[in-house]
């Protein structure tokens, strides 16, 4: 499973992307606006687009089909490996139709049921954007559309990534990879619980002190 950071903090994604373990990365109008400090959305994707080699998602605001279309050009223009977000919206689902036609790299995201996936995939998206936490929170089973997504791209030979996204636990990260998606997107904080764990220190401290009282040092 590939990991992207869900975020637009530039300091973030050098500090982890140093240590190799960055595929990718995705941003919304939210994170953006949070490290924006007075750059230009454009600018915030092209520094991050020059960081990590892999597919950067900057999401487009219009919500007609016809605005989408025309930022989708625009932001698929500022770097070789950027991807689109679309809303999985009636106007998204229009937009994504000519943007695949033209090869324009998509991420549609806002997914909370299968049925939004499958129209996705079928429309030929690179990625489809299942929200695992916003579902937890609502009181619904978020993992449970990230199986039923995989399962019905595996049955039909669909192309489109299943990118699992708004995750609020670090055991959802191991749960996603169970389930089989392609992608999880996480925050930084979430990248670093996956590398920190307090038996790792409590271990290596007590092998140290054990060599200390060889006269080692
Ligand atoms: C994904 O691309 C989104 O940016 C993100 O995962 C949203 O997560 P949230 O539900 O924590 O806002």
């Amino acid at each position: 499973m590939k990991l992207f950071l869900d975020t637009a903090n530039i300091s973030d994604i050098k500090r982890l992307n140093g240590l190799g373990i960055v595929d990718g990365v995705t941003t919304n109008p939210s994170w953006v606006s949070r490290d924006s400090k007075g750059r230009s959305f454009k600018a915030i994707v092209q520094e991050i687009c020059e960081e990590v080699k892999g597919h950067v998602s900057a999401e487009a605001t219009a919500i007609d089909t016809e605005g989408m279309v025309k930022e989708a050009r625009e932001i698929s223009s500022w770097a070789q490996n950027v991807v689109v977000k679309l809303p999985t919206t009636e106007a998204g689902i229009r937009a994504l139709k000519l943007l695949s036609h033209e090869g324009i790299k998509t991420n549609m995201t806002l997914v909370f049921s299968a049925n939004q996936a499958l129209l996705a995939g079928k429309l030929g998206a690179t990625y489809v954007s299942p929200f695992i936490g916003r579902l937890y929170d609502a009181g619904y089973d978020g993992m449970q559309l990230v199986r039923d997504t995989v399962r019905i791209f595996r049955n039909y030979g669909f192309e489109t990534k299943v990118l699992a996204a708004s995750f609020r636990e670090p055991r959802e990260i191991t749960a996603a990879a169970i389930a089989g998606a392609d992608v999880a997107t996480i925050r930084p904080e979430q990248m670093d619980q996956m590398i920190r764990n307090p038996f790792t220190d409590a271990g290596l401290k007590s092998f140290l002190e054990s060599w200390e009282k060889m006269g080692n040092k």
